[in-house]
């Protein structure tokens, strides 16, 4: 997703609670920046936030936190849920590499995951957001039975992601090759599932479960 840099997102975030600009002294405090008991999600990469928007609206008793490390595109994720007067949403504008610095033990308690770049080459491999190096860091913070929702349009990054769950011990409980034809019916599309759906690619989409450490 290339847009011109915008001087004015930062500011603009900086000036609104529902971007939390300094992530990092938030660990373990997340319940309380929400003012409530809610469950927390977390979206991973996500982009211009249809998605998120669309969840949030349909569930105000979970409380969503997404990351993407574009001011650009969350500067508009931000006035779009100001627009929806959603107020269980926050945004954190950082580099995934670095989310186990944000949430404590249990803090997290579903982890989405869409259409986050596929790193075809092997040496780039270890950059997927489903990469057991990843999935390492997601344990340190998600409740035991947490499930993690990743739907992709890459066959190599899917097939490749169900050896990395299963490496990790999360369970496998769902999966498709064909998300539109699959008849699962609370799928919400994100704006780059659009686009990849109307040039005809099938959507790869799996859950996959942890059981917490033993
Ligand atoms: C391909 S887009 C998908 C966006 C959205 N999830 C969708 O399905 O329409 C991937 C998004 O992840 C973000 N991203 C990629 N790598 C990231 C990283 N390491 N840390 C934070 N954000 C990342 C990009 O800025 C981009 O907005």
């Amino acid at each position: 997703m290339r847009l011109r840099k915008k001087w004015w997102a930062r500011p603009e975030m900086a000036a609104d609670d529902k971007a939390i600009i300094e992530p990092f002294d938030k660990k373990g405090t997340w319940h309380e920046i929400f003012g409530n008991d809610h469950p927390i999600h977390l979206e991973l990469g996500c982009g211009k936030g249809q998605f998120i928007a669309t969840l949030a609206k349909k569930n105000p008793h979970i409380n969503y936190i997404a990351i993407d490390l574009k001011d650009e595109v969350l500067v508009f994720v931000l006035r779009k849920i100001n627009e929806l007067g959603l107020t269980n949403v926050r945004l954190i504008p950082m580099f995934i590499e670095r989310v186990d610095e944000v949430f404590a033990e249990g803090e997290i308690e579903k982890i989405y995951i869409n259409f986050c770049n596929p790193w075809p080459k092997a040496s780039h491999n270890k950059r997927r957001l489903t990469h057991p190096r990843f999935l390492t860091k997601y344990k340190g913070f998600i409740k035991p039975h947490t499930e993690v929702w990743f739907k992709t349009d890459d066959d190599e990054l899917f097939e490749a992601s169900l050896s990395y769950f299963e490496e990790e011990g999360f369970q496998e409980t769902y999966r498709t090759f064909d998300l539109g034809a699959s008849g699962f019916t609370e799928n919400i599309q994100t704006e780059y599932e659009e686009k990849f759906s109307s040039f005809g690619v099938k959507i790869k989409f799996g859950i996959f479960s942890w059981k917490g450490d033993a």
